[in-house]
């Protein structure tokens, strides 16, 4: 393929990237959007294959099969419950090679840049690695955490700012001298034991901080972190596509790495935290001295029986379902949508509340009910609904637990104090459907659970609602 052609397919590649992620956007044209994303992707593979810039195919293919062949394994086995950690450990790979990439365009030996070409040239490759090395570990650990090899509390160490500033000076300090090793007039390849060597320890620290900046990060703000590292693993993508002078790659980069800066944003919103204070790290921990939940006698849970839920159901005008994690632990979509049928076929006013944060993945919740065929007009957001709950007769709370804790608004002394919640509790009857009295991801008590007007439905959420239906 000529220059002219795989710039044409690159071009076409980027349209349908924009056409992707503005499909993604809306569930309506979501199948859509990633239809778009896999064409956009196999249009990109295939012209830098062709292009002139590949000559080993052999390496290239068994590098491919060894690659795709594990990525095709481990995508068809992981649980829709693995996925957050499965996008966690991608954006790790994405941070991993922009840091190989950064090493070996500074080591190639036919790279002849000189002057201020080979300033900014060195400029690329420093923050190209820079960024991909604290994307890397930065996204391992999360991976650790939303698989539950990490505890999700926050590791607050007691100088941690002072830890994070250093390491930033350190890192201009080392771009300066890294700079000064590149010799106006020398041969292009002049200077570059030095300056492999400050890479290394930049690398080094980089690593470090990305350990630092996601260990410090409580389990109520890991929404916040993922949207964040996917947007880190753009700008790493970018980085590298200025490296190797791939116009696709800084495009597509630049495109995941804006689109994940604004569901970070959007993220902060729905949790009503701020961006700067939480990647400083110490949110989701109690504050010192502060009376936690724990300590406080919640009085007692009173459970209750799948057919008397299907009764209250019975006896309903309206009825709002909200589901949580735990729904897509017990893979309960697809009685749950059957639930809502049933429900609609009898004329009650069914309808879902989706908190942003639901789950363990942006959408986690809208995907789950999308798979199980529950109309999208059913599904409205927390904001569209909260104001609906105290007019609603029965609210089934379906393996959720933070996203409808009353203390986020009662309690300025809780971890999740300020995030805005579904407020069930104002509804006429709520039932609580989970295994147990354990907590959430973010490991707070729920006050919920001993209210008056609040029924716990205890068992495996699929089970319970399998009850349900069997008694409707
Ligand atoms: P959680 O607060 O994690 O609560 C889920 C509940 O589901 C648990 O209390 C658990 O109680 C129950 N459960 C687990 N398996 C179950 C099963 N098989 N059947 C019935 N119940 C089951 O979930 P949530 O309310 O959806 O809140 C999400 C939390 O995750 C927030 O803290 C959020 O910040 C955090 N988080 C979210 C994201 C994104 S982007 N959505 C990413 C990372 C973290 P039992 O063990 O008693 O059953």
């Amino acid at each position: 393929m000529n220059d002219g052609m795989v710039n044409a397919a690159y071009i076409i590649a980027a349209i349908l990237f924009i056409l992707s992620l503005s499909g993604l956007s809306k569930q309506e044209t979501a199948r859509r959007g990633n239809q778009f994303g896999i064409a956009g992707m196999a249009l990109a593979i295939i012209a830098v294959i062709l292009s002139k810039d590949v000559s080993n195919y052999g390496v290239l293919i068994v590098t491919i099969g060894i690659g795709g062949g594990i990525g095709a394994v481990l995508a068809k086995r992981v649980e829709m419950t693995q996925m957050p950690e499965l996008v966690a450990i991608l954006h790790s790979f994405v941070g991993l090679a922009a840091v190989l990439v950064g090493f070996a365009t500074y080591l190639d030996p036919d790279s002849n840049y000189l002057g201020t070409e080979r300033t900014i040239h060195d400029v690329e490759i420093y923050l190209g690695i820079l960024i991909g090395a604290l994307t890397f570990t930065g996204s391992v650990v999360a991976f650790g955490k939303l698989s539950g090899k990490v505890g999700s509390k926050p590791l607050i160490l007691p100088a941690r700012h002072m830890i994070n500033v250093g390491i930033g000076i350190a890192c201009v300090i080392l771009l300066m001298l890294f700079i000064g090793t590149a010799p106006e007039t020398a041969s292009a390849t002049a200077g570059k034991g030095a300056g492999t060597a400050i890479l290394v320890i930049m690398t080094l620290l980089a690593f470090a901080f990305g350990v630092h900046m996601v260990m410090a990060i409580g389990g109520a703000d890991m929404p916040v972190v993922i949207s964040m590292l996917n947007s880190y693993s753009g700008w790493a993508a970018a980085a590298t596509g200025f490296m190797l002078s791939n116009d696709l790659l800084i495009v597509v980069g630049a495109l995941v790495g804006s689109s994940g800066a604004i569901l970070s944003y959007i993220m902060c919103r729905a949790m009503n935290r701020k961006f700067f204070s939480v990647i400083m790290g110490g949110w989701g921990d109690a504050p010192k001295g502060a009376a936690s939940d724990d300590d406080e006698e919640q009085g007692e849970a009173v459970s209750i029986s799948a057919d008397e839920v299907a009764q209250l159901c019975k006896d309903a005008e309206s009825v709002v379902i909200v589901p949580g994690y735990g729904m897509a632990v017990a893979h309960a979509q697809h009685p749950v949508s059957e639930l809502t049928n049933r429900l609609k076929a009898a004329g009650i006013n069914i309808r879902f509340a989706i908190h942003p944060v639901a789950g363990r993945m942006p959408g986690h919740m809208n995907v789950l009910l999308a798979e199980a065929n529950v109309p999208y007009d059913l599904v409205l957001e927390m904001d569209e609904i909260n104001e609906d709950l105290a007019k609603t007769d029965v609210v089934i709370v379906i393996g959720a637990n933070d996203i409808v804790n009353p203390a986020a608004l009662d309690n300025p002394n809780s971890p999740i104090a300020g995030m805005p919640v579904l407020e069930v509790w104002n509804a006429k009857q709520v039932i609580v459907s989970k295994r147990s009295m354990a907590t959430g991801y973010a490991g707070v008590e729920n006050p919920l659970f001993f209210k008056e007007n609040t029924r716990m439905l205890f068992g495996d959420a699929k089970d319970s609602v399998n009850g349900i239906l069997a008694n409707l």
